[in-house]
């Protein structure tokens, strides 16, 4: 039977879809864009239209599939937007999922995620939930412009630190237990990269590998939102999302560092400077 990867084109569904392929699995990619499946995809996996909006993309996808990678696109800020999918996964008997979630969530109901792990677990679907910390990808994605274009980061996170992870390590822990689901029933992990960091130290780090001064400039939260609601043209109700994220990040919530990824994989997590080397070309 196949794995359905929800967001395959998104920051991690790529390496989760990526990962199964490599431990010989069979991979359906999801999502709205067939075309930009295409193009990341060609041969290597099958490719589904999957609207979680609407429900009758719902039987194609999940046509011959026992597992499912399932993550909530940003955009869609309410929990209940995933639930009729849901509900089809368990009217299809899927016999895994693995949903993409957030650190923290167990012990905090305000992120949609607490409440979607929450219905996945109602709906006695067996899971393996996936708690990373924020996403290395942030920085060399939505926030790379300032950083390309004025040499500024600009994240409203005050002075907190936070146990970035690259989301090519988050593909493979969700790949691994979705790999061996029986080995995984019913389990979370809270996965992170292997140290904490401030805004300050990852301007520095930046520096370091661009070779150009770059500093954090700790906008308030409604400078943040004016700016990548009115200037930046980003999505509301993303932006309300991460300013939420940011307000609890403030509050010490994102630093704590796991060994859940090293438990998983057997390998230790990507630091930032690996990645930023890696990624180099989104910062110059
Ligand atoms: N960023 C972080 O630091 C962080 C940390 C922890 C957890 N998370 C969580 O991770 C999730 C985001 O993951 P990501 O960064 O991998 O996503 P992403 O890169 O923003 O990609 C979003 C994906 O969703 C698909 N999509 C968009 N609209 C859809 C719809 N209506 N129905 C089905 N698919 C749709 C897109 O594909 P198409 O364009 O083909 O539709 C795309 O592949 C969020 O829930 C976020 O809260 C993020």
């Amino acid at each position: 039977m196949k794995v359905l990867v929800t967001g395959a084109s998104g920051n991690v569904g790529r390496y989760v879809a990526h990962e199964l392929l490599q431990m010989g699995e069979q991979v359906v990619a999801a999502g709205t864009d067939i075309e930009k499946l295409h193009d990341l995809f060609e041969d290597e996996a099958e490719q589904v239209i999957l609207d979680f909006t609407d429900s009758m993309t719902y039987k194609k996808a999940l046509h011959d599939v026992d597992r499912v990678f399932l993550m909530r696109p940003p955009h869609l800020g309410k929990p209940k937007d995933l639930f009729p999918f849901i509900d089809a996964m368990k009217q299809n008997h899927i016999r895994f999922v693995s949903f993409l979630s957030l650190m923290g969530v167990e012990k905090n109901s305000l992120p949609p995620h607490h409440k979607i792990e929450k219905y996945i677990e109602s709906a006695g679907i067996p899971y393996g939930h996936i708690r990373p910390g924020f996403f290395m990808q942030n920085i060399s994605g939505v926030h790379a412009a300032e950083i390309k274009e004025r040499n500024q980061i600009f994240i409203p996170a005050g002075r907190s630190k936070t146990s970035f992870i690259d989301a090519e390590d988050i593909g493979l822990a969700v790949a691994t237990i979705l790999h061996e689901p029986d080995k995984y029933q019913n389990t979370a992990y809270t996965i992170t990269g292997p140290e904490a960091l401030d805004y300050y130290q990852i301007a520095d780090i930046l520096t370091k590998v661009t070779g150009r001064r770059i500093i954090y400039t700790k906008p308030g939260f409604l400078r943040y939102r004016n700016y990548y609601v009115k200037k930046r043209d980003l999505h509301k109700a993303y932006v309300n999302v991460t300013v939420a994220l940011y307000f609890m990040t403030r509050l010490g919530t994102a630093k704590e560092v796991t060994i859940d990824f090293i438990k998983l994989t057997g390998k230790q997590p990507r630091s930032f400077e690996a990645f930023a080397r890696k990624h180099i070309n989104c910062f110059i």
